[in-house]
C-alpha cells in the first residue's frame, strides 16, 4: 500500500472507531518499508544534488517554471507527471511529501501550502526571507509536527565536525560561551536589478517564476547561472532573496546555531558603510544579536559578511584565512572552526582545561548519516520531529538573520520580542519584518 493511501487508512481506521488510536510500532514498522509518493519541485539545478535520494523513493509529480528544466528532471523521473505552478503540483492525487529546489523567495511560501496540505517538506535553504515568514512557518510546523517530517537543506550539518564542535561547547571545553563570531566573505557586487531585455522565451514562464514578487522585467542574466549555482544570478535582489545571509549565511550560521541552543535575540544592531540600495541587498554586513541562553546567561552572536571581520585573538593566526567560519569566546578560551576543522585556544597561563572531560568514544554524539536520508526515514518511522534541521531550529536561526535585515534598514539597534514578533523600541521598523506580495499569492495558503 502507498505510504498516502496506508496513512489516509491509519487516520480513517482511528476516527471510524471512535478511538484514539496510536499508531503501532507494527504500522511504523510497514510503513518504514514503503516508498513514499514525492513531489519535486524545481526540476533541475540545485534539484540535481537530490536525485540520488529521489530515486529510491516514488517521484510522483515534478515541477518547473522552466520547460528545458523541466525535460531534464522528467529525464530522470519519466513517471512523474509534470507541472509548470507548484499550486497545481501539491494537489496531486495521493502525495506524502514535497522536496522543494525553487527560488528562495518562494520557500515560504511551499513550505506553508505543504504544512497546510500535511505533507512532509524538505525545503532547500534559505527557509524564509522575512522575519514574517519564518515566523509563519514556525507557527505551521509546531502545530503538525508529531505528523509530519521536515528539513532545510543545510547539509553540511552531517559532517562530523559539527558533532565534535557541539561536544567541546556543551562540555565546557571553553568555558561559558560569551561572544560568537561567524562570517562569510562571498562578495557578488550588482548595481540594481537587472535592465528589461525583451520578452521572455516561449520555454520560460517567467510570470509564474516571478510568482509572488512585484514584476520586473524579464532578462536572460536571471537564467545564466551554471546548474546548482543559478542562485547567483538573482538571491542578492531584495524581492528575490537575502543576499549571502540565506546562501552561505545558512550554512555557516548553522555551524554555530548547532551548538548554542538559542532561540530568538532580543536586540540586534546592523552596521556598514555602505548606503541602503533598494534593489540589492547589502554586500558588506555586520549584524550583532543578544540572546539570554537557557542558562539566563547573555550571549552574544555576530554575523559578518563580504570582508566584515572578527579580530583575531592570536596574532599568528588570520582569520581572513577562513573563508567560512565561526570563532566562539568562552570565558577560558576560544575555538575557532571552519565547516571541516576546529582549532581551540586556551585562554590564559592558568588555564589547565581540567575544568573539561572529554567524552569516550561511546559518549560521542552519534553520526546524523546521510542528510536527506535522514529527513526520508523521518517521514516513515514514527519520529517526524527528529530531524536536524526541522523547520523549528531552521526558523529560528533565519528569524534571527533576517532580523539583522530589518535593523540594517531601520539604521539603529532594535530591541525585539521574540514571542509576539514585534520591535519594541521603533514601531516604524515593524514594516521591515514583512514585506508585500504580488496580488493573487497568499504565503500561508
Ligand atoms: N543546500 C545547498 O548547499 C544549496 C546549493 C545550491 C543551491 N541551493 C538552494 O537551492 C535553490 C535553487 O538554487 P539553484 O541555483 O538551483 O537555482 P535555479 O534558479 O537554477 O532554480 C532551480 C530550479 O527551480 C526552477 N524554478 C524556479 N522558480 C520556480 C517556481 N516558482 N516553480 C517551479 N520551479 C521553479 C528553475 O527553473 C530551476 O530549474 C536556492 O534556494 C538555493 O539557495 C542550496
Amino acid at each position: 500500500m502507498p505510504l498516502a493511501s496506508r496513512r489516509s487508512f491509519i487516520n480513517k481506521s482511528a476516527i471510524m472507531g471512535g478511538l484514539t488510536i496510536l499508531p503501532s510500532s507494527s504500522v511504523f514498522g510497514s510503513t518504514a518499508n514503503s516508498k513514499l509518493n514525492i513531489a519535486l519541485i524545481g526540476a533541475h539545478g540545485r534539484a540535481k544534488a537530490h536525485y540520488g535520494n529521489l530515486k529510491t523513493e516514488n517521484v510522483v509529480a515534478i515541477c518547473d517554471v522552466h520547460r528545458d528544466n523541466l525535460a531534464k528532471g522528467q529525464e530522470v523521473f519519466p513517471k512523474a507527471k509534470a507541472y509548470e505552478d507548484w499550486r497545481k503540483c501539491l494537489d496531486h492525487p495521493g502525495l506524502d511529501a514535497v522536496l522543494c529546489c525553487t527560488t528562495d523567495f518562494t520557500h515560504s511560501f511551499i513550505a506553508n501550502w505543504a504544512l497546510n496540505r500535511d505533507l512532509h517538506c524538505y525545503m532547500e535553504k534559505p527557509l524564509a526571507i522575512t522575519v514574517n515568514e519564518a515566523r509563519t512557518v514556525r507557527a505551521n510546523y509546531l502545530s503538525k509536527k508529531n505528523k509530519v517530517a521536515t528539513q532545510v537543506g543545510m547539509q553540511r550539518h552531517a559532517g562530523s565536525n559539527f558533532n565534535r564542535l557541539r561536544e567541546l561547547i556543551v562540555d565546557g571545553a571553553i568555558g561559558e560561551i560569551k561572544d560568537v563570531h561567524v562570517w562569510g566573505n562571498r562578495q557578488i557586487r550588482k548595481p540594481g536589478y537587472l535592465p528589461a531585455a525583451g520578452s521572455p522565451p516561449s520555454n520560460i514562464n517567467y510570470d509564474l517564476w516571478l510568482g509572488p514578487a512585484p514584476h520586473h522585467p524579464y532578462n536572460p542574466d536571471y537564467f545564466s547561472g551554471r546548474p546548482g549555482a543559478n542562485c547567483l544570478q538573482w538571491n542578492m535582489y531584495w524581492d528575490f532573496g537575502i543576499g549571502q545571509m540565506g546562501d552561505m549565511g545558512s550554512h555557516t550560521m548553522d555551524l554555530a546555531w548547532n551548538c548554542l541552543d538559542l532561540t530568538l535575540p532580543e536586540s540586534v544592531i546592523s552596521t556598514t558603510e555602505e548606503a541602503f540600495n533598494p534593489d540589492v541587498t547589502p554586500v558588506t554586513l555586520t549584524s550583532r544579536y543578544m540572546f539570554t541562553n537557557k542558562n539566563n546567561n547573555k550571549v552574544r552572536v555576530s554575523w559578518y559578511q563580504g570582508g566584515a571581520m572578527p579580530r583575531s585573538p592570536i596574532k599568528a593566526l588570520d582569520l581572513k584565512r577562513i573563508g567560512h567560519g565561526a570563532m566562539f569566546k568562552g570565558d577560558k578560551g576560544y575555538i575557532v572552526a571552519d565547516f571541516k576543522n576546529r582549532l581551540i585556544y586556551p585562554l590564559g597561563a592558568k588555564n589547565d582545561m581540567t575544568q573539561y572531560k572529554r567524552r569516550s568514544p561511546e559518549e560521542l554524539i552519534p553520526p546524523l548519516g546521510n542528510f536527506q536520508q535522514q529527513w526520508i526515514d523521518a517521514c516513515k518511522n514514527g519520529r517526524p520531529a527528529e530531524t536536524a534541521c526541522n523547520f523549528e531550529y531552521s526558523a529560528n536561526m533565519i528569524e534571527t538573520m533576517c532580523l539583522g535585515l530589518s535593523a540594517f534598514r531601520a539604521g539603529e539597534e532594535l530591541s525585539y520580542d521574540g514571542k509576539i514578533g514585534e520591535v519594541t523600541n521603533n514601531s516604524n521598523a515593524n514594516q521591515y519584518l514583512t514585506k508585500a506580495y504580488r496580488k493573487g499569492w497568499t504565503m500561508n495558503g
